[in-house]
């Protein structure tokens, strides 16, 4: 497989010696390339934040695209049967910031009303080409779009986070968007991908895992997204857990209630 596949990359030692060294190709790493892209970096700044070779980068990028919508990418399987067997009813109302081709919008508007974003146009006009009802199309940066729909004091029944890479950027103000409801993220596992740096400050940073603790990265990852949910008074109770290899599929049910609540006191008037 193309993703298994040895590339050699040209690298200069501590004494600033270049040499030729082969540097396996994971998935995540595939995926990070793809997100890095899709938010407008340029290859000289993706060398430097994964640590390879522009022409690398570039011959990697343009045969991904070849195989874009592939399912090993997506697991659309997966995710729909985790959609599938927590939502109920056909009224809500549902965003997809990273809505792709729209494998999970397909199943989305089964439920209700579908707000499906992308950044990628080419993506958008495929969305557009499939004429689904129930769902309005956008091609916007959801990192940034976001802001405003709280601004407007939008509220949504189910927002679904499905980037190629750490959903981080959309923490913690996305649980300012759902009163009652559930949040659906997907997240790259810690210790698949290569380490650098970048990776392992912005593990430690937006989520507090130490990657060399890979076994306690879920535990962590659940408590700092109640810390996150406690921001806007909302209670974040994981829901269901999809392992899919690289990545989880993690579904937390949000609740607005009140900080006596959420920190377990019960006298009135009392503020945590
Ligand atoms: C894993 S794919 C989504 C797959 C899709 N949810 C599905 O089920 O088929 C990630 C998507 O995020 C999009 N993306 C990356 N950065 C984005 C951003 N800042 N705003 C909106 N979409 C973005 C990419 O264009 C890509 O289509």
């Amino acid at each position: 497989m193309d993703s298994q596949r040895k590339q050699a990359e040209t690298v200069k030692n501590n004494k600033g010696i270049q040499k030729r060294v082969s540097k396996k190709w994971t998935e995540v790493d595939e995926n990070l390339l793809l997100d890095l892209r899709e938010q407008g970096k340029t290859y000289p700044e993706i060398s430097k934040i994964m640590n390879r070779t522009t022409s690398s980068l570039k011959h990697k990028y343009v045969r991904l695209n070849q195989s874009a919508n592939d399912d090993k990418h997506h697991h659309p399987k997966e995710k729909t049967q985790q959609v599938e067997s927590l939502l109920n009813g056909d009224s809500l109302k549902i965003l997809e910031t990273n809505a792709g081709k729209g494998n999970l919008t397909q199943v989305y508007k089964r439920y209700g009303s579908v707000l499906a974003q992308d950044i990628s146009r080419e993506s958008v006009e495929y969305l557009k080409s499939l004429e689904l009802d129930n769902v309005e199309i956008k091609q916007v940066d959801s990192f940034r779009k976001i802001h405003k729909y709280i601004y407007e004091g939008r509220k949504f029944d189910v927002i679904d986070l499905d980037p190629y890479g750490l959903p981080s950027r959309y923490f913690p103000h996305v649980f300012d968007l759902i009163d009652d409801g559930i949040l659906f993220v997907t997240f790259p596992k810690v210790g698949i991908q290569q380490i650098n740096k970048i990776t392992v400050k912005h593990y430690d940073v937006f989520w507090g895992i130490n990657v060399s603790e890979a076994s306690e990265q879920e535990r962590i990852i659940h408590e700092k997204m109640a810390d996150y949910g406690f921001r806007g008074l909302k209670k974040v109770e994981l829901m269901d857990v999809v392992d899919l290899g690289r990545v989880f599929r993690f579904a937390y049910k949000v609740k607005r209630t009140s900080a006596l609540v959420l920190c377990d006191l019960k006298v009135k008037g009392v503020n945590c």
